[in-house]
């Protein structure tokens, strides 16, 4: 069989393939701990899936508007400017399945061979692939631990080149859990301001899990001057454990999210109808629950940063955010077992 010359550019998801391996393994009895794709252990709550139950009694089963129903639209535009303080009309936000969709449909709005997207390393697998699916370029930036895995204003500036279309800032972020204050935002967003061809996706789905004094804050947000070249991109699966609902959101410029929609209506047409209505909820409903879920995560960051850092040679950078930790094992390149 011939295949499309486009998938000798990318291979499929390292942490999905992980996943789907430690399930085979569990269906054959065996005990496994999966720390493969990143997803809350939590299950969705009540009053969500409710929700999704009640839509499906009153009928709502039919195929919806492209970019999402009204009513999520609205629901997303509250949320925005609830927690972030930024103003969306419901015609700049778009929904997909999952913020993985939405990256996906913008990349294929807006990129050409030749386009460049600057992906600060230590990065979620994803990203370089769904850029080189989108026949550009990913150019990852390498950001140290001793930086905090996070990318240095004078780095941005080195980086960008005439043919850069898209920053991708994650934050907190998969894998390294590092978290951008306001302030660090502010420099990146001057030197973006020094740059008008360059946007940026401000990949926020971690948003919620943030630890102790640390303040989320996103780049339209910190930069209102960057509003008309922003992605704004969020969703569901992360803060009310819903990975399996497939529900993002991404809102931008009105000529963006319109072109983002041509893409999703010749693809998949709408969204299922029942988790549109589930995010409905969970983006209008109590919202303390997330608390109670960022504090659990942030126990078990203190309990696991530490027994990494006591064991020799490991060294594991403390995370603002998200559930993940990301060990060095740099001191232990190269030693020798005692039985060799
Ligand atoms: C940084 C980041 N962005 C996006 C996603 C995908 O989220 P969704 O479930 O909304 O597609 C993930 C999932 O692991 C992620 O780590």
């Amino acid at each position: 069989m011939k295949l499309a010359s486009r998938l000798a550019r990318v291979k499929p998801s390292p942490s999905v393939a992980a996943a789907a391996r430690a399930a085979a393994l569990a269906a054959q009895g065996r005990d496994i701990i999966s720390l493969t794709t990143g997803e809350p252990d939590f299950d969705t709550p009540p009053h969500i899936k409710a929700a999704a139950v009640r839509s499906i009694e009153q009928g709502m089963t039919k195929y919806t508007a492209v970019e999402g129903i009204a009513a999520l639209r609205q629901a997303i535009c509250a949320k925005l400017e609830r927690e972030n303080g930024l103003r969306y009309a419901p015609d700049q936000v778009i929904a997909g399945v999952g913020v993985k969709q939405v990256i996906y449909n913008a990349f294929m709005a807006t990129l050409d061979a030749g386009d460049e997207v600057i992906v600060p390393a230590p990065y979620w697998v994803s990203y370089p692939d769904m850029v080189a699916l989108a026949g550009a370029t990913p150019v990852s930036v390498p950001c140290s631990q001793a930086s905090g895995f996070k990318l240095q204003p004078a780095q941005l500036e080195a980086a960008i080149t005439p043919r850069t279309r898209w920053l991708m800032l994650n934050s907190p972020s998969n894998p390294t859990g590092a978290a951008y204050s306001a302030a660090e935002l502010r420099a990146l967003a001057q030197v973006l301001l020094r740059h008008p061809h360059v946007w940026a996706m401000a990949d926020d789905i971690y948003e919620h899990l943030v630890y102790g004094d640390f303040r989320f804050a996103t780049l339209a947000q910190v930069e209102p001057e960057l509003m008309d070249r922003t992605l704004t991109l969020n969703g569901v699966s992360k803060a009310y454990c819903m990975t399996g609902w497939r529900i993002g959101y991404g809102a931008g410029p009105r000529e963006l999210i319109r072109a983002m929609a041509t893409i999703q209506s010749q693809s998949i047409t709408s969204l299922p109808s029942m988790c549109q209505a589930a995010a409905v909820e969970a983006l209008n409903g109590p919202q303390e629950l997330i608390a109670g879920f960022a504090a659990r995560f942030q126990e078990r960051r203190d309990l696991a940063a530490p027994l990494i850092n006591a064991v020799p040679g490991l060294s594991c950078h403390v995370p603002e955010g998200a559930f993940y930790l990301y060990p060095s094992c740099a001191g232990l390149i190269g030693r020798k077992t005692a039985g060799g």
